[in-house]
Formats: structure tokens, sequence, C-alpha cells
């Protein structure tokens, strides 16, 4: 750890928490492509080091590890972007004591830091998982927010705590209420993989790559046209540029806003395991088992208020897309690391 490693001069400053995960080094390398400095803050409890870009500095550390935060705040910064959170929605019912403590505690330790240090702007990553069951779909923003699981509802409290924090202490937050987030940068510049994925698409490429036996269908008795559960993937890299065009947005209309980031698509399970067997040329072998307690039968976003604020519309987030880009990473770190199919 080292404080004085982040924040040198030159350009627009931004310190991007939880850069070394999954999709923050996707928002990473917008940023940098953009020409921002960039600083990652990471512990890599789930980001990976080989995420980190050389234009990058960085400073291993945790949000809850105030000193830290705070020394690495001082340094003075344009803009926090902030990722670094447990995900896990099964997880977050049966420890909500760690999701507590990590997704709210820590960000309300950042956001304190950042009231202290006088840093305005604030990009939060949010989740669909806010909405809870669908009363209606497509899923806009006006929707009613009734989270399902623990995960989704430290999410949504933190949403409320940004409201107080811009009300009272003029911090600007844009909240990204991510759908489903997919696939891997298109130019081939990110090979970090997931540690013990449970979303579908990593586990669709682990069993593709040999790495585990086979996909189990979570339930075939939804009511879609196939019986399996429909969702809304975002492609990681349409994600990142509604990062940066949000920060863009806050800085030119002084406003915050709250938007979701989806494909406006549905794709179901057996949709995306028939369009990996196409494009991986694996046989992917699945097994229908019983629903997963909590899952809705479909989630679809409306992103027109993303598509109106920032003129953000998804382009990498067709399924074919999202599974080619997967897979490139897949194949090549399977090849690598010798544990090929
Ligand atoms: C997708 C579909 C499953 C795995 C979660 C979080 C949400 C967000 C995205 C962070 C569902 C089915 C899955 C498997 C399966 N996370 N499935 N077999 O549950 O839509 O959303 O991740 O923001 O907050 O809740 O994503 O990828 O787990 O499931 O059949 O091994 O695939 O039932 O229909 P989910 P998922």
């Amino acid at each position: 750890m080292d404080p004085e490693n982040c924040g040198r001069i030159g350009g627009m400053k931004v310190l991007i928490i939880g850069g070394a995960g999954y999709i923050g080094s996707h928002v990473a390398r917008r940023f940098l492509d953009e020409g921002f400095r960039v600083c990652v803050l990471d512990n890599l409890s789930l980001g990976r080091r080989e995420n980190l870009f050389a234009e990058a500095e960085f400073v291993e550390g945790d949000i809850l590890d105030t000193a830290t935060l705070e020394s690495v705040l001082a340094r003075g910064w344009d803009a926090v972007v902030h990722l670094a959170a447990f995900k896990a929605a099964g997880e977050s019912m049966v420890k909500p004591e760690k999701y507590s403590v990590n997704n709210i505690t820590g960000t309300l330790n950042i956001l304190n830091a950042m009231v202290r240090e006088g840093v305005k702007y604030f990009v939060f990553s949010s989740s669909a998982a806010v909405y809870g069951e669908p009363s209606y779909l497509p899923i806009d923003e006006l929707h009613p927010t009734n989270p399902e699981n623990y995960y989704g509802f430290t999410k949504l409290e933190i949403e409320r705590f940004l409201s107080w924090y811009e009300k009272l202490k003029g911090i600007r937050f844009s909240a990204l209420r991510y759908f489903n987030a997919a696939g891997y940068d298109p130019e081939n510049r990110i090979r970090g993989l997931e540690k013990n994925p449970a979303n579908l698409l990593p586990v669709i490429m682990e069993v593709a790559v040999g790495w585990r036996e086979k996909v189990q269908v979570f339930g075939n008795d939804y009511p879609t046209p196939d019986g399996t559960g429909v969702r809304d993937y975002v492609h990681v890299t349409d994600l990142a540029e509604a990062h940066l065009q949000s920060l863009r947005y806050m800085m030119n209309t002084d406003k915050s806003l709250t938007v979701n980031l989806g494909s406006e698509q549905g794709i179901s399970v057996l949709q995306m395991i028939e369009t990996a067997r196409r494009i991986t040329g694996k046989p992917i072998p699945t097994e229908i088992v019983g629903r997963r307690p909590g899952d809705p039968a479909k989630l679809v976003a409306s992103a027109t208020l993303a598509g109106k604020l920032l003129g953000w519309k998804a382009r990498f987030s067709d399924v074919d897309t999202l599974i080619r880009t997967a897979w490139n990473v897949y194949n090549q770190v399977s090849q690598k690391t010798g544990k090929s199919s």
C-alpha cells in the first residue's frame, strides 16, 4: 500500500475504487482511453492484479481501512468511481452482516472522505436488484423498488444515502443500475477471469473450457417462451461508456442522475447456452434442476432515460458479441493454463 503512488499531476484525475474487478477494469480502460489520469484502489479480494493497466497508478487498499482511504482521497481528485462491492445475491441472504459492512459502511467511508477532501462527483455502481420482482416490463426508473435480496437492499440504501449527501454536502452522484453485466473487452485487453463466478455466462464459459462439468439450469417451468429465465444482458464495454458519460453529464449540468443500464433485449438461459454451443463449438452439457429461490421469470430494462440524458445506447450487447468476447478470453486463458477441455 503506497498512498503516495496515486494522484500524480496532469489531466483530469479519477479514482476508481474496485478498478481491478471485472467491471471496474473495463471502466478504468475507458477512462484511460479518454485521457484521464487514473488511480485504482482495490483490495484484490475479488479483483485481479492482471486487470491492472501500466498507465494507471495502483494502491492496494480496502474501503474499510479509513486511514488509507483518507490518505488517497487527500491527494485531490476530480471524481470518484466506486465499484467495490460484494455482489452475490444468494450469499447476501446468508451473510447479510458481510454485505452491511463492506457495501454500506465501505461506501459511507468513501463519501465521508470525499466530503472531507471536497471531491464533488461520485459515480456509483448500483444494480437492477433494487427493483426485486417486476410488476411491469420493461422496468423503468419509476418502477417500485422492493429488493428481494440483501445485496439489492444494500444498493438501494446507498442510493438513499447519496440523496442526503447531495442535499447536505453538495455531492453530485450518478447511480448506474446495471442489469446483467456480461462479455469482455472486444479489443481483448482484459483477461482477468472472475473468481468462483455464480452468474450464468461465466458458468457457461467454465463448462466450455472444461473447468466445470455442466451448467445447472435453474428451472425450465417459468412462464417464458422456452420455460427458462429471461434476463437483460448488457456488455461491460457499454457499461463502461455510461460511467464516463454520466460523469460528463454531472460536470456539465451540475445534476445527479439515476439510470438503468440494459440492452432492452431479453435472452433466456437456453438461448445463452445454445449460442455458446454454436460460437465455442463445445457441447456444454446441462442439467435441469429446480428453480433458484428469489429468481424472477423475466427482467428486462427500459434504458430510455439513459438514452435521453446521456445519449447512451448499448452497442455491444447482442448475444453473439457477449458470448464471442467472453469466449475469446476464456479460451485463451484455458489454453495458457493448460486446463483446456
Ligand atoms: C441469470 C439467469 C438464473 C446461473 C444477479 C444478481 C444481480 C446482478 C446480476 C450484480 C437466471 C440462470 C444462473 C446458473 C442458471 N448482480 N442461471 N444457472 O440472478 O439475474 O442477477 O447477477 O449487480 O443483482 O442478482 O444473474 O447470472 O445469476 O442468473 O440457470 O448456474 O441464469 O436462474 O435466470 P441474476 P445470474
